[in-house]
């Protein structure tokens, strides 16, 4: 089959299109034939091989796994022995490890049906990045009908998912992202839209704030929350290459203990029940992936290297 390989950690260049061997199931496993998949910042953390932390798991040289792609949509192609919940030709959607192929096992505890409305690149896109806003909002925000709810990195991929699900929780929502940014994010359903490079959002008051860019030191978004509200650290890229803003994460439950905020890291991990969940506000119109581009397989350097740049709005749906 053909696939995306990368023999050894670096940019978007040492992803390779080329021929390797079909995955077979094994007994509990699943056989998709990979119709979509996405790009979200983790397919670059996975391929860089950065922060350093994240290597003694994945292989300290190069990639263990040589394949990326944790967004998957397809059908069913074969069972392993024990599957029971699915079926050849069913229609999923879920996560995997190495979805940048023709093929690809996972466990069905990661899958679930495909929503029947979207194609199998909208379905593609929901798997990380809405469980990941979904577990930042209801999880961690615990977030409330009438609360002011304020999205730094809302043109993003998982922001695209937060703006939307926040406004179904039915909260008021303030979205943070780039001027080029604006109209899309508004565009999500976004009560108002703050310009980074232009608007202080600290001089407003919100009782949950989802700190999805993580670019600010933590105490000074918390000049934006209300004296209970909570901050949610999701994500960021400027924690440098040893810990990569992990760091922030495990500061958040101490940083509670001295002040009247809340502060919480999320580790999100999709699931079926979060897929559900998902799946069934898919095909309730409520939340709508949204997609910048689509590139084929063989194209997946190019996405990669697109979204790295930061300039997706949204989703990337990779074809397959
Ligand atoms: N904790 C978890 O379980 C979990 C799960 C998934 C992802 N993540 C993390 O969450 C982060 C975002 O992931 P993603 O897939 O959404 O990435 P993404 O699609 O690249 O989105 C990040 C967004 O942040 C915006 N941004 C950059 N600098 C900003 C700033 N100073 N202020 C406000 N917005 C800014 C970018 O666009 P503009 O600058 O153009 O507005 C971009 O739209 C990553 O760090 C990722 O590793 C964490």
């Amino acid at each position: 089959m053909k696939a995306i390989v990368q023999d050894t950690y670096g940019t978007s260049e040492v992803m390779q299109f080329r021929d390797v061997g079909m995955p077979t199931p094994k007994p509990g496993e699943v056989l998709i034939q990979v119709r979509a998949s996405a790009i979200d910042a983790g397919v670059w953390h996975l391929m860089t091989g950065l922060p350093y932390m994240i290597r003694p798991a994945l292989g300290l040289r190069r990639p263990r796994n040589p394949i990326r792609g944790t967004d998957v949509a397809g059908v069913v192609e074969a069972v392993g022995a024990d599957v029971t919940e699915f079926k050849p030709g069913d229609e999923v959607f879920g996560t995997c490890w190495a979805a940048f192929a023709e093929y690809v096992t996972t466990k069905p505890a990661k899958l679930t049906r495909k929503p029947e409305n979207l194609t199998y690149e909208q379905a593609a896109a929901i798997p990380v990045s809405a469980t990941t806003a979904l577990n930042a909002l209801r999880d961690k925000g615990e977030v409330q009908p009438g609360q002011r709810v304020l999205v730094i990195g809302a043109g993003g991929g998982v922001g695209s998912y937060a703006v939307q699900l926040a406004k179904m929780f039915g909260a008021d929502v303030t979205g943070l992202c780039s001027t080029s940014k604006m109209d899309f994010v508004r565009s999500l359903g976004a009560d108002e839209v703050l310009d980074y490079t232009k608007d202080d959002f600290t001089r407003d008051e919100f009782d949950l704030i989802l700190d999805i860019a993580g670019n600010r030191p933590l105490n000074h978004v918390r000049k934006a929350l209300s004296a209970r509200g909570t901050l949610v650290i999701v994500g960021g890229e400027n924690g440098g290459k040893i810990l990569g803003g992990t760091q922030w994460m495990l500061k958040a439950p101490l940083l509670s203990l001295f002040t009247s905020h809340r502060v919480r890291g999320v580790i999100s991990l999709a699931n079926k029940k979060d897929l559900e969940v998902l799946r069934d506000l898919a095909e309730a119109g409520k939340i709508v992936p949204a997609i910048d581009r689509v590139h084929p397989l063989s194209e997946v350097p190019q996405a990669v290297a697109y979204a790295q740049a930061g300039k997706a709005k949204g989703k990337i749906a990779i074809t397959v």
